[in-house]
Order: structure tokens, then C-alpha cells, then sequence
């Protein structure tokens, strides 16, 4: 898809479609070249709005074909609802979305509100917008005509826009990561994809397997995998700036990696398995954010770490009563095997700060109650120091993602407490997203560390304006925009 931006005279802009956003209080716009265009066409425009009832309500919209009596070919108009922020990136979004299933090849896009910071968002949008997963279908696929993309009224240098696919590039193979079948993308596959992630980038690339695994004594993670026939496996990407030694600061990016989480022998209820190849988007967004990190190239060493393996339950399936001794020493009860994403993440948690480094993150589709307290669009971030967790808060809140602060609050550690180990893996149903960030936290030592719990946003259970149903890429921008700024701020 190419881009380029326009300003001037929309009346003989040769394109297929123009599109505008509208909002309730203002249906009828300007600033924008509407009312131009709508003038050129005797008042044709405001006619049809206005018969078919337009007041600029989100989801509202509008379209006009304009045979050849002025440059663009259809005119529409989206409604918005209210003026927000990210209405640009919406707008894009809906247009590119419409370009497809219509076939068109050039489309132009008109910044909304003026928003001078608008260009790179609408980039953002119009490539989101545009996805969609059709591997798997033998019927009725068109493919995509769409070329070119014009965005008018905003300002986008070439290298801005080049990060901005870059950035994309990730969220979009995390999307397709997540939406591959559980047959398909299985822990060996991850580990192929981050093999030529590394090859692409100049990564280095370190793939754990079963014997080395066996040899470090990871046996959270070997327990976790005991019950399917995969070979589990710790990825281990590294990316080195130019001229890094050893007072180059560091950072580890962890993501959760359950390809299939059946439950294990605490089997989920077919109605909630039935997504459950959705347990990898963390470690698909550390592998998006690793596709994608040339679009920064922090002056940081990241070490991006998945833990990957499913949770099923063979014969050799780990057992509630089972007291495994993880990588970092500590010995856990297991009272639930369908707590076994904190279990994997303990391990690779455990190798991060083996690797000394300043900060780590780690995102994971963790519990259920975060989706209870927050909903499907939002992440929870716990984090042992509340600075760094806030600057998580903020990297999100620049990449136009949502994420909210939540407390680690120590007085549920006691939910943990085991007769015969150190810990459960599991406490009470109330406050299981903080009893979950509680266990991490026992992995982590003193080293800063934010968690990130993604279970709600990662996975979109309908069609919405940024994301088809299905992975949404969540988090890879806000992780790049967390390495944008941890550049910034530890060096
Ligand atoms: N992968 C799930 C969490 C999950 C639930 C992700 C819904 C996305 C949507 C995790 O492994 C899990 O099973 N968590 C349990 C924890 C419980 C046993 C303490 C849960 O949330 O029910
Ligand atoms: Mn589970
Ligand atoms: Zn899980």
C-alpha cells in the first residue's frame, strides 16, 4: 500500500472515493472541503444526509456517487459521534476497511479535525483497517485492489510513514500469529518464526528445547508442557545496538506463549476453550514488537523472551498436588493446572533477570478477572515499582492504546500461601488478576518489572472499527513506544 498526502482543491481530485468524518455537533463541517464539494454538486450532498437522516453518529454514514461531475467518484461521510483524539485513525481505518470489500484502488482519506499530529495515526488506521485473515478460506475471497491511500489536510514525512509500516508490519504478523489455528501455530512454529525474525533483523537467536530446557532445570515450564506431544521451547531473541557494551542499558520484553490452553487436567468447559489459541498473543506481540524494532532501533539491548508450550493433558499431564521447582529455586504447589501461564512466565521471568538487566515487561493473557474488571478493550498493568509502571500507562497512552494502572496488592499474597511449598499457583476467585501479578512478582528479584495483562484486548469477539474478530496485535505499539522513551530515559 503506497501513501502520499494531498492539500488543496478536492473538486478535481482524481480518486475513488473521498472520504470525511462528521460529528454530531457539527454534521455539517468545515475546514475540510465539503461544503466545496457539496456546492459543485448543487447541493446534492447535504440532500441525500439530510433524506437519510445523518446527524454524524458513530457508525452513521453516507454515500454519494458522483458521475464524473467532480474528480473524487463516491463522497462519503462517516459519522463519529463526539470529537476524539484518535477519530483520524478511526476514519482511515473505516475507509480502508470500505476500499477492500468494494474493490476499489485509490482512496483519499480527510484528516477530520485538523489534528496537526494526525498524519502518522491515519497511516495507522488505513493499514489496520485494511487487515483481514483469509488463509483458510477456499470460497468467495476477493482480494484486495487497494494501492494507494491519500491522506488530505495532514502532514506525513516519507521516513514517518516508512516507521509507521514498519510498526505496523509487527502488530499485523502478531495478528496472523494469534489467528493461525492451534494445529498450525504450535511451539515450534513460534520458535521458526523467531528464527527468521532474527535472520530478517540481525537478531541473535537463541531457541531453548526440551534437553536444554531439562539441562537448566526449567521445570515449570517442562511441567506445564508434560501433557501435550510438543516440544516446549524458551525463545530468546537479542537486539544489540550499534557499538552496545556492557553500560548500554538493557530491557527484557516477556510474552506468555501458550499456544493451546486446554486447562490441563483442570479441563475448561468447552465454552471457554474454544479461543484458547488466543494464549500466545503475548508472546506474539514480543515477536511482533522484535519484527518491528527497527522503526525505533533504541539504543538499548532488548531481550525479547517467549516461553512457549500448550497445556493439555497426555498421560504425562503435571497434577493438581504436584510441587515443581522452578528456575529461580523456588518450589511451587500446584493447586490448578489452568494457572500454568504464570508458571511458564515464572521461568522465562527467572532467565530476564539472570540476564541483568534494568527494566522488564512482561505481557501475557493471564487471567479471566482482568476481563471481569476492565472489559475487552483495556489492559491491566501491575508492576513492582509504580514510576515504571506509569511510563507503561504513558507508552500506551502515545501509541493510542488503553491500559490502566492496577495495584499489586501485597496484603492477597497470603491467597498463596502452600502447606508443604514456598507458593500455589493459584488463590481465591476475587482479586485472581492481582494474585496472578503477585506470583510473577516472586520471580522478578529486585529488578524493576511491570506486567502487562492482556487476556481482554488481545482477542476481539466481533468486528470493530481498528481489528477484524479475532488477534488484534495488542501492545506492540505501546511497546514501541515504551522502548522509544526507556531510549530517552536510561540513557
Ligand atoms: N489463558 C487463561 C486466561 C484467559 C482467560 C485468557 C480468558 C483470555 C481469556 C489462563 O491460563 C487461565 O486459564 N486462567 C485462569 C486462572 C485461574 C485458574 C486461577 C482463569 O482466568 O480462569
Ligand atoms: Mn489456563
Ligand atoms: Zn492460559
Amino acid at each position: 500500500m503506497q501513501f502520499d498526502c494531498f492539500e488543496g482543491d478536492l473538486l478535481s481530485l482524481e480518486t475513488d472515493l473521498i472520504a470525511f468524518g462528521a460529528y454530531t455537533d457539527s454534521a455539517w463541517v468545515d475546514g475540510t472541503g465539503l461544503n466545496a464539494l457539496n456546492t459543485a454538486l448543487d447541493g446534492l450532498l447535504k440532500t441525500v444526509a439530510d433524506e437519510e437522516g445523518f446527524e454524524g453518529k458513530d457508525g452513521q454514514k453516507v454515500t454519494l456517487h458522483t458521475h464524473g461531475r467532480v474528480g473524487p467518484k463516491r463522497i462519503i461521510l462517516f459519522g463519529l459521534g463526539t470529537s476524539g483524539d484518535m477519530d483520524a485513525r478511526t476514519l482511515a481505518a473505516r475507509t480502508t476497511r470500505l476500499a477492500r470489500s468494494s474493490g476499489l484502488t485509490h482512496v483519499s482519506v480527510v484528516n477530520p479535525n485538523g489534528a496537526d499530529d494526525a498524519g502518522p495515526f491515519m497511516v495507522e488506521g488505513a493499514l489496520l483497517g485494511h487487515y483481514s485473515f483469509d488463509r483458510w478460506k477456499t470460497e468467495g475471497v476477493k482480494e484486495s485492489k487497494l494501492t494507494h491511500v491519500q491522506l488530505v489536510n495532514a502532514a506525513v514525512s516519507n521516513a514517518n510513514i516508512q516507521s509507521m509500516v514498519r510498526r505496523i508490519d509487527g502488530v499485523t504478523l502478531a495478528r496472523d500469529l494469534v489467528n493461525e489455528p492451534p494445529v498450525v501455530a504450535t511451539p515450534s512454529y513460534l520458535a521458526d518464526q523467531a528464527r527468521q525474525i532474527a535472520k530478517e533483523n540481525n537478531l541473535e537467536c537463541i531457541i531453548l528445547g526440551r534437553k536444554e530446557l531439562e539441562e537448566k532445570k526449567m521445570k515449570l515450564l517442562l511441567a506445564v508442557s508434560a501433557g501435550s506431544c510438543e516440544e516446549p521451547f524458551l525463545i530468546h531473541l537479542t537486539y544489540r545496538p550499534e557499538g552496545a557494551d556492557e553500560n548500554t542499558p538493557s530491557v527484557a520484553v516477556v510474552g506468555k506463549g501458550l499456544t493451546f490452553d486446554a486447562g490441563g487436567l483442570c479441563l475448561k468447559p468447552p465454552g471457554s476453550m474454544g479461543d484458547m489459541k488466543l494464549d500466545m498473543a503475548g508472546g506474539a506481540a514480543v515477536l511482533g514488537m522484535m519484527k518491528a524494532i527497527d522503526a525505533v532501533k533504541p539504543n538499548l539491548v532488548v531481550h525479547a523472551l517467549v516461553p512457549t508450550s500448550e497445556n493439555l493433558l497426555g498421560e504425562a499431564a503435571y497434577k493438581p498436588g504436584d510441587v515443581i521447582t522452578g528456575y529461580a529455586g523456588k518450589t511451587v504447589e500446584i493447586v490448578n493446572t489452568d494457572a500454568e501461564g504464570r508458571l511458564i512466565l515464572a521461568d522465562a521471568l527467572a532467565y530476564a533477570v539472570e540476564q541483568g538487566v534494568d527494566e522488564i515487561i512482561d505481557l501475557a493473557t493471564l487471567t479471566g478477572a482482568i476481563c471481569v474488571a476492565l472489559g475487552n478493550e483495556s489492559a491491566g498493568v501491575f508492576g513492582n515499582n509504580d514510576e515504571l509502571r506509569d511510563e507503561v500507562v504513558a507508552s500506551a497512552k502515545q501509541a493510542g492504546e488503553t491500559v490502566w494502572a492496577m495495584p499489586l496488592d501485597k496484603r492477597l499474597k497470603k491467597q498463596l500461601k502452600s502447606n508443604i511449598a514456598d507458593m500455589t499457583n493459584c488463590g481465591e476467585r476475587w482479586g485472581g488478576a492481582i494474585t496472578a501479578a503477585l506470583f510473577l512478582s516472586e520471580f522478578v528479584g529486585d529488578v524493576d518489572w511491570v506486567h502487562i495483562d492482556i487476556a481482554g484486548p488481545s482477542f476481539a469477539a466481533k468486528d470493530r472499527d481498528l481489528t477484524r474478530k479475532g488477534g488484534t496485535g495488542f501492545a506492540i505499539t505501546t511497546l514501541l513506544s515504551y522502548l522509544e522513551r526507556a531510549d530517552d530515559r536510561l540513557n
